[in-house]
């Protein structure tokens, strides 16, 4: 079948073999890539209209226990000055949000044991007492299953843990022998037994990522039925032992966004700061290949250029305020619009209808 047709064939059946994915991940080329881009912005038209969602992301903590080999605020990078908010500048964060029109937080943390399950579930406490209309997402690693069903019950509904490869051997060549790729897939499985909405993900382009790695990275989100994927460039970080390996491409990261988009019509896909990173109008581009979510930093402005996984990182002198203003101009200029609510997914809304629950 020509890699046209493979395409169309997704756009209609929502998966393909893996060698179908192969043959388009291998010889991907201009033409291909804006068919891919057109029939995905049809797919999310058609399930999510004209809006783009907003959540309004807050780098509470910086401090890992983990060594990465890609990410820039690893353990072993000694270079980082590292910082954890208080559990006020991180409730102050959401309510600057809630008055700029942010109805959906995410937590976002290195793995830092200084938060405790007992302080985690007393943060997300408090932002719904603060915020009952908003939803809270956590985004702080890899935990037990008690501890997910006790963020569950504290009131978190979301929660996102990249997947990073779907290729054991790849993921051990991404990561230091204490971490496993089998508990990072056991992980999503139970967020997703636990009704969260779940987010995967990967890096493209990390160091020794082959198109077969990538069109297992698809089916495992085929099989997993994520929520959410987020997806963005690979991009080195100084002080880490990818430092000198090259960076992901816009083209392919947009590619992909579409891929997904076919994969999973409704899915809640963010145009990530990453691609913003590596291209001026990264995230535009991705909204124009399928994406439809963007995640502004909440974080107050002293502690962004802390939180570094990778190089260049934009949007690290501006307040909140700036972003969102810079982000609804970004939005309107590809035709589309900034969307104030919750932004679940479609699955996850009609679930809620049919069960008659708030
Ligand atoms: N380049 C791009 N993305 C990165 N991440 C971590 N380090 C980098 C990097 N150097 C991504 C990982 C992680 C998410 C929070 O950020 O996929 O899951
Ligand atoms: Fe932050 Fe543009 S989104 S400055």
């Amino acid at each position: 079948m020509n890699r046209k047709n493979l395409l169309d064939q997704l756009a209609k059946d929502h998966t393909l073999p893996f060698d179908g994915f192969v043959e388009l991940l291998a010889h991907p080329d201009e033409g291909l890539q804006a068919h891919a881009a057109s029939l995905a912005v049809e797919t999310t038209q058609q399930y999510y209209g004209n809006k783009v969602f907003s959540r309004g992301l807050i780098e509470f903590t910086n401090i890992c226990q983990n060594n990465c080999y890609y990410c820039g605020i690893r353990a072993g990078n000694e270079n980082v000055q590292r910082y954890r908010l208080t559990d006020e500048q991180i409730l102050q964060c959401a309510a600057t949000g809630y008055q700029l029109g942010f109805r959906t937080f995410v937590l976002q943390g290195g793995e830092d044991p200084y938060y405790t399950d007992d302080k985690i579930c007393r943060l997300v406490q408090q932002l719904k007492h603060n915020h009952p209309d908003c939803a809270i997402t956590l985004s702080i690693g890899e935990k037990s299953r008690e501890s997910y069903e006790r963020f569950r019950q504290a009131g978190a509904e979301r929660y996102l843990l990249r997947h990073e490869t779907a290729t054991p051997a790849h993921y051990h060549r991404l990561h230091p022998p204490s971490l496993s790729a089998e508990n990072r897939y056991a992980c999503l499985h139970t967020l997703k037994e636990l009704g969260f909405q779940t987010g995967a993900g990967f890096m493209v382009g990390s160091p020794g990522q082959t198109p077969e790695d990538l069109a297992r990275d698809l089916l495992f989100l085929h099989k997993l039925q994520p929520e959410m994927v987020g997806i963005g460039p690979f991009i080195p970080a100084a002080g880490t032992p990818f430092a000198q390996e090259p960076a992901g491409t816009l083209n392919e990261t947009l590619f992909l966004l579409s891929l997904i988009r076919l994969l999973l019509p409704d899915v809640l896909l963010p145009a990530t700061t990453a691609l913003g990173t590596i291209d001026p109008r990264g995230r535009e581009k991705g909204i124009l290949a399928g994406a439809n979510v963007v995640m502004p930093n909440l974080s107050p402005k002293s502690v962004r250029k802390k939180y570094q996984l990778y190089d260049n990182k934009i949007c690290t002198g501006e307040e909140a305020a700036e972003c969102i203003v810079c982000l609804t101009k970004r939005i309107e200029s590809v035709g589309r619009e900034l969307a104030v609510d919750r932004g679940d997914n479609v699955r996850y809304v009609k679930m809620k209808e049919d069960h008659y629950c708030v």
